[in-house]
């Protein structure tokens, strides 16, 4: 039986079994997918042991995707741009890494606003931490030629800029209002509207009326910021088609199906978060 699972400390509140014990379940294969609570100073160990523990790799969360990503023997592309991995898979006795949250939020965004990069607009980025590296590979990827980007802290907003340089402009925190305009997207990647968090300020009066909204907070499922765009009548993009789609990538992995998100998958997940 071939056996997965997701790491991270803590772990309870992970939705990741939920969406792999799903595709297990439909595609009527004899497998398993756990949680395991790891302590950060045990992940060399854990990992070390995954083959003689019986797993076939794992998904990686907070606050494990660095050190994962240097504990790997064999790294892709994406995990390499990002530094950090999501997705951990055996292969010839080696630990090979990967980074699907990028794959995740642009298949997202490409299904959920058809058509958004079509006039080449500049592209505005909200926060500088782990979601927005990988945020901002999968658009300079996508062809983005402008990004501006915004973070309450600005030295890690130009620490991030040093990274990419790919046409990155920092931008004060306090100028988010008007530095949208033009933009034919706008990305939040702070916590900010998350439950128990303020929400973010953000006035979106100077965002052309046919731009995008996005946001990868995913509970609530629609963030003041979503419900403000759509009340504008701009087209959003939330944040849970980004946690079930980065998972697609890991399962075709482990389980050799290439798995589909469904509307029944997504209920099944919107249900859970009490939506
Ligand atoms: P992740 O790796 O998941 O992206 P993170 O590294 O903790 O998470 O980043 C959280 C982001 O939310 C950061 O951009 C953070 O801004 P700072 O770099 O200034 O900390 C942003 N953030 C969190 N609380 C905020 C607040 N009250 N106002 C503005 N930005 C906030």
């Amino acid at each position: 039986m071939t056996k997965a699972c997701v790491i991270g400390w803590p772990i309870k509140h992970s939705r990741s079994p939920m969406i792999h014990g799903f595709w297990l379940r439909q595609h009527a294969i004899e497998g398993a997918y756990v949680k395991c609570a790891v302590e950060p100073d045990t992940l060399a160990d854990f990992l070390g042991n995954l083959e003689r523990d019986g797993f076939s790799g794992c998904n990686v969360t907070v606050p494990h995707k660095e050190a994962a990503f240097k504990l790997a023997d064999v790294v892709d592309d994406a995990a390499s741009a990002v530094q950090a991995a999501n997705t951990l898979w055996l292969a010839n006795g080696k630990l090979h890494a990967s980074n699907t949250d990028i794959f995740g939020f642009m298949t997202h965004l490409e299904q959920s606003a058809p058509g958004w990069n079509e006039r080449g607009r500049p592209v505005a980025l909200l926060g500088a931490g782990g979601a927005a590296r990988a945020i901002l590979y999968g658009l300079n990827q996508a062809g983005v030629k402008e990004i501006r980007l915004f973070n309450r802290t600005k030295s890690r907003a130009e620490d991030l800029k040093n990274f990419y340089d790919h046409g990155v402009s920092v931008v004060d925190w306090s100028e988010r209002h008007e530095g949208l305009e033009d933009c034919g997207l706008v990305v939040n990647t702070t916590t900010l509207g998350m439950d128990g968090s303020p929400p973010l300020d953000l006035s979106l009066n100077k965002l052309p009326e046919d731009s995008v909204v996005a946001d990868i907070v995913y509970s609530p499922l629609e963030t003041p910021l979503l419900a403000a765009a759509r009340q504008k009548g701009r087209r959003v993009v939330d944040g849970l088609g980004m946690l079930l789609h980065q998972a697609v990538p890991g399962f075709e992995r482990w389980f050799g199906v290439r798995p589909q998100v469904t509307a029944e998958l997504r209920d099944l997940i919107v249900a859970d978060l009490g939506e």
